[in-house]
């Protein structure tokens, strides 16, 4: 466990670290885990979401008539007030394994909208017209499977975020930007992934299996990704996608698991994980003290060394994982959220907790994480912050195992 953990964290970028992680769970206790998914999933049509295709012709899929019940609206969801979900997903050292938190999603709760959308949007809409389809782009096998992700979305989000979105004839508009989309008409008026990018906060890719039964990033809206590209991953194998990113022993350890849940998972399953990242800039679409986005050769040497704690930002993933029924393509939605260190440090426990986890990193996840650029100021911040809870009573010793469901 404690292995796989540690080549989980030192992939080289989100969408790979996604991966790793859920293949390192599916090879450990795929058994458990499926079982685990497909006993407890809210369905509709109960004997479609769920058929075993392990029998498939590679790259083939027929589609499934899956549908899952209508989502309630977000309790008392609210553009303005409705704050940026806290999850923290790290905990007390020395077991860095456990900041793993592989888990099952309901449906309901696919895409998590908040206050920050409209920023999160206009950052959007600015990089898909400077950047393009370096951003945001679908090859044409992937094309079906990235209109239905857009359609699925259209249907999901008027029913969850009732006072942002409705539903139209002909797609969905988004009340509060005045945006219209149609989604009938023919030629679609853009391309559908920046469609997607401009109805959600998350980025997004879609994974389709190939006649070698090897998964290919054939189509993303990759616009915040922080530190990573999709021009550098797109039309990838999941196994290139590991190798370019040096995941020691990812071919004797990671491959065959992690084929074989690709090929498991079902459009009733839905996995969530979070994982987290320190940024040294405040720059939420692309870490900029890493390199310039444009250049071929970016990475922790640029960044310049003990910035002032102003300058360390929480960088949080929230990933989605799912079938599409209808194309077989597997979707992820990769949502960040980003604070900076000294907002959260004022959380009970999490000063305290993060400095734990922090210190908990192996010497490799450190070098991968960039942690000498910035531990002896982010470190005596924690700790200091940490000391305060601690004098102020706030939370006992600093030792209690309290700590978010993530
Ligand atoms: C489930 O889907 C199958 C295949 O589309 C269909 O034949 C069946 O009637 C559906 N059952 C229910 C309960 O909706
Ligand atoms: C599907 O649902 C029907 C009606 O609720 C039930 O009778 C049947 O046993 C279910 N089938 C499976 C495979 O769960
Ligand atoms: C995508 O990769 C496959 C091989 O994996 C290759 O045959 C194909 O030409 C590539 N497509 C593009 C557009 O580069």
């Amino acid at each position: 466990m404690k292995l796989v953990a540690y080549l989980s964290e030192i992939l080289g970028n989100p969408i790979v670290f996604c991966l790793a992680v859920v293949t390192s769970i599916a090879a450990i206790s795929s058994r458990y885990y499926t079982w685990h998914l497909q006993k407890s999933y809210p369905r509709r049509n109960n004997s479609t979401g769920s058929k075993a295709t392990q029998k498939r012709t590679p790259g083939q899929w027929t589609p499934i008539d899956f549908t899952v019940p209508d989502p309630p609206p977000y309790p008392g969801w609210d553009l303005k007030l409705t704050k940026p979900l806290p999850y923290r997903p790290f905990k007390y050292g020395p077991n860095y394994f456990i900041t793993m938190g592989l888990r099952k999603g309901g449906f309901d709760e696919w895409i998590e909208l908040d206050n920050e959308f409209l920023k999160f949007h206009s950052l959007k809409r600015e990089r898909i017209e400077i950047r393009g389809d370096k951003c945001c782009k679908t090859a044409p096998e992937a094309l079906d499977a990235a209109i239905e992700l857009l359609e699925m979305l259209c249907d999901y989000l008027p029913k969850r975020y009732p006072s942002m979105f409705v539903a139209t004839k002909v797609g969905i508009n988004n009340v509060v930007t005045g945006e219209e989309f149609d989604i009938i008409h023919r030629p679609l008026s853009e391309e559908p992934m920046r469609t997607i990018a401009r109805l959600l906060q998350d980025d997004v890719a879609i994974m389709m299996e190939g006649d070698d039964g090897q998964y290919y990033l054939k189509s993303g809206s990759i616009l915040l990704p922080g530190f990573w590209k999709l021009e550098d991953k797109f039309n990838m194998s999941l196994s290139d996608i590991h190798t370019s990113g040096n995941v020691p022993q990812f071919k004797e350890k990671l491959e065959k698991g992690m084929t074989n849940f690709f090929r498991r998972v079902m459009p009733n399953d839905m996995v969530l994980r979070n994982n987290y990242f320190i940024q040294v800039d405040d720059n939420l679409a692309w870490s900029d003290s890493i390199g310039s986005e444009d250049s071929d050769n970016v990475g922790w040497f640029s960044a310049e060394k003990h910035k002032i704690i102003n300058h360390h930002w929480f960088r949080s993933e929230r990933q989605s994982l799912r079938r599409l029924p209808r194309s077989g393509g597997v979707a992820f939605t990769i949502r960040t959220y980003f604070h900076p260190v000294t907002d959260i440090a004022k959380e009970p426990y999490v000063p305290g907790r993060l400095a734990s986890a922090v210190r908990s990193w192996g010497d490799d996840v450190a070098v991968y994480k960039g942690r000498e650029l910035y531990q002896s100021v982010l470190l005596e911040f924690l700790d200091g912050e940490n000391q305060k809870q601690i004098d102020e009573g706030t939370i006992g010793d600093g030792k209690s195992h309290k700590s978010y469901p993530f």
